[in-house]
């Protein structure tokens, strides 16, 4: 197995408990959840308020871990408590882990920081169950109300869980830099519809715009501006695309083509902060494989020789070509490379469904707009 394959992570929500999976295998069937949303984007359009003045926008320093883990500061409770998280736009609760639970981290190494409910004067009870499965797997605890912010915007009330058990996803969790996850998808897809805490910033009138952006950097730390985007941070123009389901952020995937020849062609795509890698129908993927001379090791990744002449990747979105080089769609893993596009087959309805992670996001700044359902793409810079 390649020495930091373990630290890759998939945040996208999945729907049945059934489906745990293995990170490092090619081959693996994931049903994502697809709701019927006309009646949820009319709740979204009905439910923006008019702005007050307290309108703002802000930053959040997103920490780089070896490009496979991007994670940046949320606070939660009165006075705050500080926690690094995920901002996940592949799920839409937020959860940090309970003071007593003893399946979060270990005691020195991974070690989390952990929520205190009574050190808060904001807390709320609640503590009903709460479950969620990934695709790294699942987390469970108890449900809490209590103010938050992040980029040092205020949250009043809002509701997330205190996880008890988080041993689900496994190494990556524990030797990694997360104490929890911030989902930034839509509310149809969080657990019970409780509403993220984007949303509620919007409800607040907390911020400028309903938009945040990402600027994923390679090998050192990027931005996560919310309430706008960050000009300084990409190339030219934002290209706007619709977005086909607002459940996840799901675009229609044109094409999928290397060296001009095509792969695969009108299907579907979701962009996702919490999935390091970009993963693709199987049977896709290993022909893609093939095309770069990637072969499949014994664990069911793909390896390609790190000096090889590479082709060009082109994802055509909207009538625009985003192209991925070799230096982008190869991961340096000790003396070998890996080749960053994982066979994942999402089974219909919600798929077949591609997987943007941060592998894409490097190479292009992304903008979520929430209020216009679309997102914008342009080359980031270096
Ligand atoms: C907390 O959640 C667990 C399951 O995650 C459940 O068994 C327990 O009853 C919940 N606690 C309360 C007070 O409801």
């Amino acid at each position: 197995m390649g020495s930091n394959l373990f630290l890759f992570i998939m945040l996208f929500k999945v729907t049945t408990l059934a489906s745990v999976l293995a990170v490092a295998s090619a081959v693996i069937t994931v049903p994502l959840q697809r709701m019927e949303n006309e009646e949820f984007i009319e709740q979204v359009r009905s439910g923006f308020k008019l702005m007050s003045t307290l309108q703002d926008s802000g930053d959040i320093v997103i920490k780089n871990y070896q490009n496979a883990q991007y994670y940046g500061e949320v606070t939660v409770g009165t006075p705050a408590q500080s926690f690094n998280v995920i901002y996940d736009t592949g799920s839409s609760n937020l959860w940090v882990p309970a003071k007593d639970c003893s399946n979060c981290g270990g005691k020195f190494i991974g070690k989390k920081n952990k929520y205190d409910r009574e050190a808060s004067s904001s807390y709320v009870v609640d503590d009903a169950p709460f479950a969620i499965q990934y695709g790294s797997g699942p987390v469970s605890g108890n449900w809490s109300v209590d103010a938050a912010s992040m980029a040092g915007l205020p949250i009043e009330g809002q509701r997330f869980a205190e996880v008890k058990d988080a041993s689900g996803l496994g190494a990556a969790y524990s030797a990694g830099k997360f104490d929890g996850i911030l989902g930034l998808a839509f509310d149809s897809i969080s657990i019970d519809n409780t509403p993220t805490p984007f949303k509620n910033l919007i409800d607040q009138g907390q911020v400028d715009k309903g938009i945040f952006s990402f600027y994923l950097a390679n090998d050192k730390d990027g931005v996560l501006t919310i309430g706008g985007t960050d000009e300084t941070k990409y190339d030219g123009d934002l290209t706007w695309v619709p977005l086909s389901s607002a459940t996840y952020w799901e675009i229609a995937l044109d094409d999928v083509s290397a060296d001009g020849t095509q792969y695969d062609s009108s299907t579907s795509a979701i962009v996702d902060s919490g999935t390091s890698l970009l993963t693709g129908p199987t049977a896709t993927v290993k022909k893609l494989a093939a095309a770069v001379g990637a072969k499949a090791n014994f664990a069911g990744e793909y390896i390609v020789d790190c000096d090889a002449e590479l082709p060009e990747l082109t994802f055509t979105i909207a009538g625009a070509e985003y192209t991925l080089a070799g230096e982008d769609y190869l991961i340096k893993s000790g003396t070998t490379c890996l080749f960053a596009i994982m066979g994942m087959d999402i089974p219909r309805p919600a798929g077949p469904l591609w997987i943007l992670g941060d592998v894409f996001m490097r190479k292009y700044y992304t903008a979520f707009d929430y209020e216009n359902e679309q997102v914008g793409f342009a080359p980031a810079k270096a």
